[in-house]
This record gives C-alpha cells, structure tokens and sequence, in this order.
C-alpha cells in the first residue's frame, strides 16, 4: 500500500498534511478490506473521505486561485472527477456489496492519491509553494 513521503510534497505545508490524512483514510480502508466490517463502519470511512475530499478540494481551489494559477479549471474538473467518482461508489454501498465496494475504493484512491498528487498538483507546486 503507497503511504505519503516527502517525494509526494507539494511544497505547501498544509496541503500535505491534507494529503497525508487521505492517505490515513486509504490505510483505514484497507485495515476493513478482509475482515467482517458492517456497513456502518464503512459508511463512516465514506462519509469522512467524502466530506474530507471536499474540503481539500475547495481549500487547493482557492489557492490556486489565489496564486492565479493559469490551469485552474482544468484542476477544477479533475477535482469534480474524483468527488463524482467517490460519491458513485458510496451510494452504490449496501449491505450486499461491502468487500466489493471497499475494493474497488481502495484501488481508486490507491491509483487517485499518487497519480492526482504526482502529475496534477504538481502543477501548481511552483505557483503556491513561491519558488516559481
Ligand atoms: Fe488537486
């Protein structure tokens, strides 16, 4: 399973801190993958990474935003992506499909988390972090 290192930095702070509590949340999931977790528990992860995901989201939005960041829509859609994707798979959670459900989470955020920090916020690193 991928964890946050320095090599993942965005240069800012606060948004690696962002970053390294949705990378907490992925190893949440996956201590549930396996073991015989109840639909609630994993409706709470969901809850959480949806409601965290927005905020991250929002918080990245506005400074690059604030830096005037030239791709910013195009990050902006990305973002809607990702959000659209993880509320598809938490409204088709039932009681039927929690191992399938967190699966196919786990991979998502496992290919999501790297690729996404990797190629796209990588982007905006030399804008928000000032060392353009
Ligand atoms: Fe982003």
């Amino acid at each position: 399973m991928p964890a946050w290192t320095e090599s993942l930095s965005v240069g800012v702070p606060v948004l690696d801190e962002h970053h390294r509590h949705l990378f907490h949340l992925l190893a949440t999931l996956d201590g549930m993958a396996g073991g015989s977790v109840g639909q609630d528990a994993v409706r709470s992860v969901f809850d959480d990474l949806n409601g965290y995901i927005a905020y991250h989201f929002a918080e990245e939005e506005a400074m690059m935003a604030r830096a005037d960041f030239p791709f910013l829509e195009l990050h902006r859609h990305s973002h809607q992506t990702i959000a659209m994707r993880v509320a598809d798979m938490s409204a088709e959670l039932s009681m039927a499909n929690v191992e399938r459900v967190i699966r196919e989470l786990h991979d998502f955020l496992v290919g999501w988390l790297v690729h996404h920090i990797e190629i796209e916020d990588f982007e905006y690193r030399p804008f928000l972090s000032g060392d353009k």
